[in-house]
């Protein structure tokens, strides 16, 4: 039986399972082994951004569009809506399989709400670096 997520620790168990997937993942695993140096201290904050976004609270004090803008950078530009449905479709699964719930749908649909969000400032970006 499937639980909801109520807490932290839940939280940490769908991000960890989360990235562990990510690592393996052939299509767009690289962008994230060959950025992020130290992974525990990376994963104590994504920790961070889903307890608040889904409990509230201010822990998370980072900056998603400039970490996204300056990823797309270091890979020339390489990433498309493609990439961030792979994000997205790994996020959904890894939901499903450990829990189910309102929370677990909200924190899906958040993440599609930012999927959208992340893209869009990307391309953005792209294009102001042009001008
Ligand atoms: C809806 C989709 C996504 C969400 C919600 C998301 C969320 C986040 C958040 C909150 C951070 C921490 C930013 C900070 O405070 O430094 C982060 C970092 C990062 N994300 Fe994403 N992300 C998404 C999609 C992607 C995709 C598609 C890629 C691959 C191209 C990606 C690659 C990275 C990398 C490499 C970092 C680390 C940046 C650094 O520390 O230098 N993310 N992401």
């Amino acid at each position: 039986m499937k639980k909801k997520i109520e807490n932290r620790d839940d939280i940490a168990l769908l991000v960890h399972t989360f990235y562990d997937a990510i690592r393996q993942n052939e299509e767009i695993g690289f962008y994230f082994n060959e950025t992020i140096t130290n992974w525990p201290e990376h994963l104590e904050k994504l920790i961070d951004f889903w307890e608040m976004n889904l409990f509230g609270g201010r822990k998370y004090t980072g900056n998603p569009i400039e970490a996204h803008n300056q990823v797309d950078e270091k890979f020339d530009h390489s990433i498309t809506p493609e990439t961030f449905g792979i994000w997205l479709n790994i996020w959904f699964a890894t939901i499903d399989r450990l829990f189910e719930g309102e929370n677990a749908d909200t924190l899906k649909r958040r993440a599609r709400k930012m999927n959208t969000m992340l893209y869009l400032n990307i391309f953005q970006n792209r294009n102001s670096n042009k001008a």
